[in-house]
């Protein structure tokens, strides 16, 4: 089947892209936060709602096989986009922060001991930080820092000493949702390897931008959320080597993770279903299929081609406004963009911006250590998906400008 490599038919997917916000057309520039749903994955929500409905792996009746198989479709469609090794790699979770957590409180309750470390970057969300002070507290271990240089890269040069051998795991982002800086993973992860220490790859904001191919990172889990790739929300995957997650101890308890069980001793289910207590969004996971298919319908070099425009023209454009200042600086990057203007507050560029049919993104991003870094409490941020346009670059850019005039 030919690819769609014409933008108005991406976009025709896309109903919510078609409504008027305060007047105005909607401009929806909000993707690393959530991305907007395409008709395919909507109606198989709405189908399966409406009927196609029976809980997953319990029951032999039609409607719960049914939902099984869709589910497990999806899970197999996810292990191919992927291309992680086996199925039973594949663990549906409800999104990156619960596979992280999944992660920091199984792995990091299994292996780490008191004195051990944890090593994050300068750059991670609250969702890669956070649930490993939690289990460090516990555990008496410390949570290490790989610094960020000024321009937002990772001071690599640093990194030997860090990975000493008290490092028990590695968990960075491919991408910082607030620099969207491509981070030279492979090279972090073949550093880590020969010391023996497993890498978790954040991929909540690369899924979508870079083509992902677990086997060839060679990285030890790699996490993301299916609404920013276009799926449900509550929705999202934790990708694990089979040797390592086989080692691992389930995280929740419940039904559908158990072999057998008694009061003296209960055994757990295989994986997958060793990490998927209870009742998942099955709905949800289920419709990742749909967005994984939509994703794979577009031409890749459409898409590239795309995203390489947008980002020469936003950062050129940018940085020409007086007093701007661009975050993360870099040409591998991804078409997300955060930037603070002297004088102007930003969220209230991001208010005025809304009156003119812009979505941003305005706060400390989940970010406060890199707010820190670079001594600002908040950014501004444009990140967009693949049914944005050029135009819809060059609406922001001036809407940007008649905005900071406003307020000066
Ligand atoms: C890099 C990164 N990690 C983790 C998360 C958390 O994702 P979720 O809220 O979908 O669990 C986000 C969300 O913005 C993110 O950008």
């Amino acid at each position: 089947m030919n690819k769609i490599a014409d933008i108005n038919q991406i976009r025709s997917f896309f109903p919510a892209l078609e409504q008027s916000v305060n007047s105005k057309t909607l401009v929806y520039l909000d993707n690393g936060a959530t991305a907007q749903k395409p008709k395919q994955v909507i109606d198989l929500v709405n189908m399966m709602n409406s009927g196609i409905n029976g809980n997953i792996h319990r029951a032999v009746h039609e409607l719960s096989s049914k939902t099984t198989e869709l589910y497990e479709d999806s899970r197999e469609a996810i292990r191919q986009f992927i291309n992680a090794a086996q199925k039973e790699e594949i663990i549906f979770t409800s999104g990156t922060t619960a596979s992280i957590n999944l992660v920091a409180a199984s792995y990091g309750g299994k292996y780490l001991r008191k004195g051990d470390s944890v090593l994050v970057s300068e750059a991670e969300h609250h969702s890669n930080i956070v649930p490993w002070q939690l289990i460090c507290e516990s555990k008496e271990a410390n949570l290490r820092v790989l610094p960020v240089d000024e321009n937002g890269n990772w001071r690599m040069d640093m990194l030997d000493n860090l990975l000493d051998s008290s490092v028990k795991i590695v968990s960075v982002s491919h991408v910082s949702n607030v620099l969207g800086l491509i981070n030279p993973v492979e090279e972090l992860i073949f550093k880590a390897h020969a010391k023996g220490i497993p890498v978790l790859i954040d991929g909540a904001q690369s899924i979508v931008h870079i083509e992902t191919d677990v086997r060839k990172l060679d990285c030890d889990f790699y996490v993301f959320s299916g609404h920013k790739l276009y799926g449900p929300t509550g929705t999202g995957v934790l990708y694990g080597k089979r040797e390592i997650l086989d080692s691992m101890p389930p995280w929740m308890g419940g039904g559908d993770m158990v072999e057998t069980v008694t009061f003296e001793k209960t055994t757990y289910a295989p994986l997958p279903l060793k990490f998927e207590a209870g009742t998942p969004n099955f709905i949800g996971a289920a419709a990742m299929l749909e967005a994984i298919r939509f994703v794979e319908s577009i031409d890749k070099k459409f898409l590239e081609n795309t995203e390489r425009s947008i980002v020469e023209y936003m950062t050129e454009e940018l940085l020409k406004i007086e007093g701007l200042r661009l975050y993360g600086a870099g040409e591998n990057r991804i078409s997300l963009f955060s930037f603070t203007v002297n004088g102007a507050h930003p969220s209230d560029l991001a208010m005025i911006m809304d009156k003119m049919g812009v979505a941003l993104r305005s706060g400390q991003m989940c970010a406060e250590p890199l707010m820190r870094r670079y001594g600002v409490e908040s950014m501004l941020r444009a990140s967009f998906a693949a049914y944005n346009t050029i135009d819809e670059a060059e609406y922001l850019i001036t809407s940007l400008k008649r905005a900071i005039k406003m307020l000066s």
